[in-house]
């Protein structure tokens, strides 16, 4: 057993763990690794190259403990849930008072609510920290969302800063509030994460009629340099551009179009109804995943109703419009959502502080973030980003060409339901008076729930209505 004290623990050293520990000790940490499998503890020491003087490789939870410097600090990089409470169970018996479990998996934030208010009772720390980014990002600089005690973060502030992606200066991790806001934001990253990839297929679904997979990457290419700039534009045009090296078609091509659903996005969307709100881009990103899943159902449809092209496809200017709007709509619902939880949860979240540590580092860092940022730390009417003064310009400037797009899409049936759910939330938010009042009267019919009146003040009216 080693002599040496690591500042630093890691539990799981799968593709996040491995890369985040090597990333730790690159900014100059000592940090003591273990792995269930402990194969994978003798693989990660022998390919740390020249960081491998500041790992220490541990067999056991004994040995992690004894590992590292007093009160510990402990990040598990696990599968999120069960197995993140069977690892906390393995690491107690070697704990003492006052150490730390950082969970920096993408866990449930209600997992993580009862994970810290179960460990708080019996003397230890727990901190929720959501991160993004993927490998590279877990290898050289993610965006880091913190919740727990604001306390026991300062403990390892120093850590998460440094190992964080930097924008301008500023290291892209925030204690954002207590217990379960970290993972909350990161969920709800997940979800605006989803929504952005599905609003970008549906652009790329206007154009593959018209247009090679490796043009249309030149096309997203181009917007990449203007106010689409970001992460998931730029590596759509990357992703458009490759081949298939075996059968030399575009790969994308090759790819089957089903996508796969980790949960974040779903967890998005259950949180959200729980909270009353909904996210229609996000909703409707999450239902397309599970439609594209169904194959055969598509094949078994195709052929009793027949496909669509578009006759009179979006120009190439509408479409680059209607996704900055939809973007915009999408950021806006997602952090609507987060003002919710905030209020229920009283964890008084910044959302401008959360739009500046999306900026850098994770999968939906855009330059559009600057701006979302700017108009959180100014005057958002209703918590609403689109109310915002810089946004309600830039959503009358493109969201007639987002009617257009979705219009052509409607008219030809071709299926854009995240950018169409994006304008449904618009058009309804735009109708001071709504059409819930038929609803209501409808509800007291059958089963006398009572109404509001216009006229009157007061609840509990009842309609005269034919028997
Ligand atoms: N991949 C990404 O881009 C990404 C991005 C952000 C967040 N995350 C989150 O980061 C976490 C790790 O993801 P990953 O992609 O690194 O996963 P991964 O490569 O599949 O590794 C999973 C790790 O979890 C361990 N594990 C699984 N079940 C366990 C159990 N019952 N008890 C103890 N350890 C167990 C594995 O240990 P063994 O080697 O013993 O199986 C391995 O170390 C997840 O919560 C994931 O959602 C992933």
């Amino acid at each position: 057993m080693s002599t040496r004290k690591a500042r630093i623990g890691l539990v799981g050293l799968g593709v996040m763990g491995a890369n985040l520990s090597l990333n730790i000790a690159d900014n100059g940490f000592d940090i003591a690794v273990y792995n269930r499998s402990t194969d994978k503890v003798d693989d990660f020491v022998a390919d740390a190259g020249a960081l491998v003087d500041r790992v220490i490789g541990c067999k056991s939870p004994e040995e992690l403990a004894a590992s590292l410097q007093s009160p510990r600090a402990i990040i598990l990089m696990v599968k999120a849930g069960e197995a993140v409470d069977k690892t906390i169970e393995t690491l107690l018996p070697h704990l003492d008072e006052g150490d730390m479990i950082i969970d920096a998996g993408n866990a449930d934030f209600n997992d993580t609510r009862r994970r810290e208010a179960d460990l708080s009772a019996k003397g230890f720390a727990f901190i929720g920290m959501g991160v993004s980014g993927g490998e590279e990002g877990a290898r050289h600089g993610p965006s880091i969302m913190v919740g727990g005690p604001e306390g026991h973060y300062a403990v390892i502030q120093d850590v998460i800063e440094a190992i964080a992606a930097d924008y301008q200066g500023t290291p892209c991790a925030a204690h954002l509030g207590p217990d379960g806001a970290g993972h909350f934001v990161k969920t709800v990253h997940n979800g605006i994460e989803y929504a952005d990839m599905q609003l970008i297929a549906e652009v790329y679904g206007c154009l593959r009629d018209r247009m090679t997979p490796s043009e249309i990457g030149q096309v997203f290419a181009d917007w990449n340099d203007g106010p689409l700039n970001g992460y998931l534009v730029e590596i759509t045009a990357k992703v458009l551009g490759a081949t298939d090296t075996g059968t030399d078609q575009p790969m994308v091509d090759v790819i089957v179009d089903a996508a796969g659903q980790k949960g974040t996005g779903r967890w998005t969307v259950i949180e959200a109804l729980k909270l009353g709100q909904s996210p229609s881009t996000i909703e409707a990103a999450v239902a397309a995943r599970s439609w594209s899943a169904q194959r055969d159902a598509r094949a078994h449809a195709q052929d009793l109703f027949g496909a669509a092209t578009m006759d009179t496809p979006p120009s190439l200017a509408d479409l680059h419009d209607a996704l900055l709007a939809a973007r915009i709509l999408a950021y806006g619902q997602g952090m609507t959502l987060l003002n919710a939880a905030s209020d229920e949860f009283d964890w008084d979240l910044d959302l401008a502080r959360v739009a500046e540590i999306w900026r850098a580092g994770c999968i939906i860092r855009s330059t559009l973030l600057d701006d979302i940022a700017a108009a959180f730390r100014g005057e958002t009417p209703h918590g609403q980003l689109a109310f915002a003064p810089a946004f309600v310009t830039r959503l009358q400037d493109t969201v007639p060409a987002l009617r257009r797009v979705v219009g052509a899409g409607t008219a030809a049936g071709v299926a854009m339901p995240a950018l169409a759910n994006a304008l449904a939330w618009f058009d309804t938010m735009r109708h001071a008076r709504g059409t819930a009042n038929v609803i209501q009267a409808q509800r007291d019919f059958f089963g006398a729930h009572g109404f509001e009146r216009l006229d009157r003040d007061g609840t509990g009216f009842h309609g005269d209505w034919p028997a």
